[in-house]
C-alpha cells in the first residue's frame, strides 16, 4: 500500500537504480509491487522486458501529468508497494506524484551538484506540504558511495544534510557492479551469477539493509491519511 516515490532534480543521481533496488528487493519478499516509470529513459520498462523477470512486479510507463495521482491511487488499492522513478527535473509529473507519496526517497551522490537537485525537490516537497495539507515524509540516501573510503566531496554533502537536520539513511548504496548489471541480465540480485558479476554477495547485503532502513520509514504511515485519499478518489 505504501507509496514510495524516487526524485532529485539532477539527472543521474542514482533514482531508477535505487528504485529498482528497493522494488525487487520486497519482490523477493513475496509482495505485490506496482513500478511507475516517469523516467524517459524508460530503463525499467527495459528491464521489466528482460527474459529473466521478476514475478510480482508490474510496470506502468503510460503516465500524464493529468493522470499519475488517480493512477497512484488506484495502483495503492491493489499493491503492496508502489515505486515511482521519476524524471530528474522538476514538472507537473513529479509535484503530483510527490503529492500521493507516502515517502520521498532523494538519492544523493557525493557531489555538491546532486546536493543542490536533492535540495530543490526538498524545496518542493515543502510547498507541496501545505498544498496538501500534511506533511510528506522524506529522506535522503547517499548513493554510489566508495565501500572502502569517504571522499571529500561525500563528506562535503553529508555536513550540509546534517546542517539542514535532513533525514539520512544509515545505510548509502555502494557502487557496485551487481547493481548496473541488473538491468543487463533482468531479474533481481539473486538472480545474478556470481562467477559473471563481482560482488554480489556485498551488494545483496547492501540492498537488503537499505531496503530493510526504508521500509521501516515507509510502514509508518498514519492510517488516516489513506482513508482521505480514498474518500478523495471515490
Ligand atoms: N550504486 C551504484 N553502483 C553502480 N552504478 C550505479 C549505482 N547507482 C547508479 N549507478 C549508475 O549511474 C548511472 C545513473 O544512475 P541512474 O540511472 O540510477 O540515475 P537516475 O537518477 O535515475 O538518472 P536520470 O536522472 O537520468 O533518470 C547509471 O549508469 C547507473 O548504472
Ligand atoms: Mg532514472
Amino acid at each position: 500500500m505504501p507509496v514510495i516515490s524516487f526524485a532529485n532534480a539532477k539527472g543521474g543521481a542514482g533514482k531508477t537504480t535505487a528504485a529498482l533496488l528497493l522494488a525487487t528487493e520486497v519482490a523477493a519478499r513475496g509482495k505485490r509491487v506496482t513500478i511507475f516509470d516517469a523516467d524517459p529513459q524508460k530503463w525499467i520498462s527495459r528491464w521489466h522486458e528482460l527474459p529473466l523477470n521478476c514475478p510480482g512486479i508490474t510496470v506502468v510507463n503510460q503516465i500524464s501529468p493529468a493522470s499519475i495521482t488517480e493512477q497512484i491511487t488506484y495502483a495503492a488499492t491493489n499493491s503492496d508497494y508502489v515505486i515511482v522513478d521519476l524524471e530528474g527535473t522538476e514538472n507537473l509529473i513529479v509535484a503530483n506524484a510527490l503529492s500521493v507519496s507516502d515517502l520521498v526517497v532523494v538519492p544523493i551522490q557525493g557531489s555538491s551538484m546532486d546536493a543542490r537537485g536533492g535540495a530543490k525537490i526538498l524545496t518542493l516537497i515543502k510547498k507541496l506540504e501545505k498544498i496538501v495539507s500534511h506533511d510528506i515524509k522524506h529522506c535522503v540516501v547517499l548513493t554510489r558511495t566508495n565501500a572502502a573510503v569517504t571522499t571529500r566531496a561525500m563528506k562535503a554533502v553529508q555536513d550540509f544534510l546534517c546542517a539542514q537536520d535532513i533525514d539520512v539513511l544509515m545505510t548509502p548504496i555502494v557502487e557496485r557492479a551487481a547493481f548496473r548489471d541488473l538491468f543487463e541480465f533482468g531479474g533481481g540480485l539473486a538472480d545474478l551469477n556470481p562467477k559473471q558479476v563481482s560482488g554480489v554477495a556485498k551488494a545483496k547485503e547492501n540492498a537488503s539493509l537499505y531496503a530493510a532502513e526504508l521500509l521501516e520509514r515507509a510502514i509508518a504511515v498514519p492510517q488516516k491519511r489513506w482513508y482521505n485519499v480514498f474518500k478523495r478518489a471515490s
